[in-house]
């Protein structure tokens, strides 16, 4: 949450608090006057900050006035009353907040802050998957941009695909573009999958055939695909009582090779309430941080260094010049946004 303090001074020491241990004093220092005038500026200008799980500890622990995974940031956006949105976390994201909100002023720190998933599926793309697969369900994940999200479905996201899939009981359904995602679903649910764009089709299968219960897309996240079944291994050698978490962007034999795998506030949950000499987590490198900031008293393995490259873009320096500049301002033509938004509110409906 944020810090609100009347002086640099109290915010470095309130910062000292929350990260001791985690960031260097120097960059702390650096970041309390950072922190101050964005939160000072922030009152001012009637500005919220939403802040991903995989911002960096100094940011995440600062100046956000809500944190959590795409599905929570996505359910604040669609409620806040809040005149400017600073997005802290990725362009999709940022999106989604402008779709849910379109009377705000939505801000996204950085000009591009991508995402691999989002960047691997175009609107035509998606098209022509309905014009194969005709009368198919379409579900794509949250992390695609608001011009795919209006030509599908339903939204959903890591921490509701399951019960989203579920939502359409034995009919066969299309889910993009997260090929681990889609894969780790099907093997949640007990469906069967293909992945049409990758690879040839089965010998004898007709283009439109409808005996698949799930149809994938090859998108990946750049971060999490990473992550290898030998890496647990290692780890499980050095500590065999380790738990670890993983986040169902890696592959399904990743997957499967750990303890848990959610969302990132599932997984942030999760460290919280089991009991375990220690944890290792397989995401984006500074959630194990901000977890290690929050429960001190767990041990977290710092065995990866894998960052997101995009959301490493946004950057206190980049937030404040958001603010005292009103960029960069996210803006999704009406005639997308009404059919986006269509996609993501059937998925706030689904519990
Ligand atoms: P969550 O919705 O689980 O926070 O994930 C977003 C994301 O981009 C993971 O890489
Ligand atoms: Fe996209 Fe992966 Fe980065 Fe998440 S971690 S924003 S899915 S590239």
């Amino acid at each position: 949450m944020a810090i609100e303090t009347a002086s640099v001074e109290t915010t470095l020491a309130a910062l000292r608090d929350r990260l001791h241990g985690v960031v260097p004093e120097f960059e702390l220092t650096i970041k309390a006057e950072l922190a101050f005038e964005i939160n000072r500026l922030k009152r001012e200008r009637g500005a919220v900050i939403l802040g991903h799980n995989y911002m960096e500890p100094a940011l995440f622990h600062s100046v956000c006035d809500h944190v959590g995974d795409s599905l929570e940031l996505s359910r604040v956006a669609a409620t806040t009353e809040a005149e400017i949105l600073i997005f802290c976390g990725v362009r999709f994201m940022a999106e989604t907040a402008k779709i849910l909100s379109p009377e705000r002023t939505v801000l996204l720190p950085a000009k591009v802050a991508g995402c691999s998933l989002a960047e691997s599926i175009t609107a035509e793309d998606v098209r022509e998957l309905k014009r194969r697969y005709p009368g198919v369900p379409v579900i794509a994940y949250i992390n695609t941009y608001a011009d795919v999200k209006a030509e599908v479905d339903v939204c959903c996201t890591s921490g509701n695909a399951r019960q989203v899939v579920e939502s359409f009981g034995d009919q066969t359904v299309i889910f993009l573009p997260d090929e681990y995602l889609a894969a780790n679903v099907a093997r949640e649910t007990g469906k069967e999958i293909i992945f049409p764009t990758l690879g040839p089709k089965p010998a004898g299968e007709p283009a439109n055939s409808l005996k698949h219960e799930m149809i994938g897309w090859g998108g990946r996240c750049e971060v999490h695909e990473k992550f290898t079944v030998e890496d647990i291994a290692d780890v499980r050698r050095q500590f065999p009582d380790v738990v670890i978490l993983t986040h169902p962007e890696c592959s399904p034999a990743v997957v499967e090779a750990s303890d848990f795998s959610g969302s990132t506030a599932a997984m942030s949950r999760h460290v919280r309430e089991v009991d375990a000499p220690r944890y290792l987590l397989l995401t984006e490198c500074s959630m194990g941080a901000n977890i290690a900031a929050e429960a001190p008293e767990k041990e977290m393995l710092g065995l990866c260094s894998v960052r997101c490259p995009h959301m490493n873009e946004i950057t206190l320096d980049l937030a404040l010049a958001s603010l005292q500049e009103t960029r960069y301002v996210i803006e999704v033509p009406e005639e997308i946004r009404a059919r986006a938004r269509g996609s993501i509110d059937r998925m706030l409906e689904i519990r």
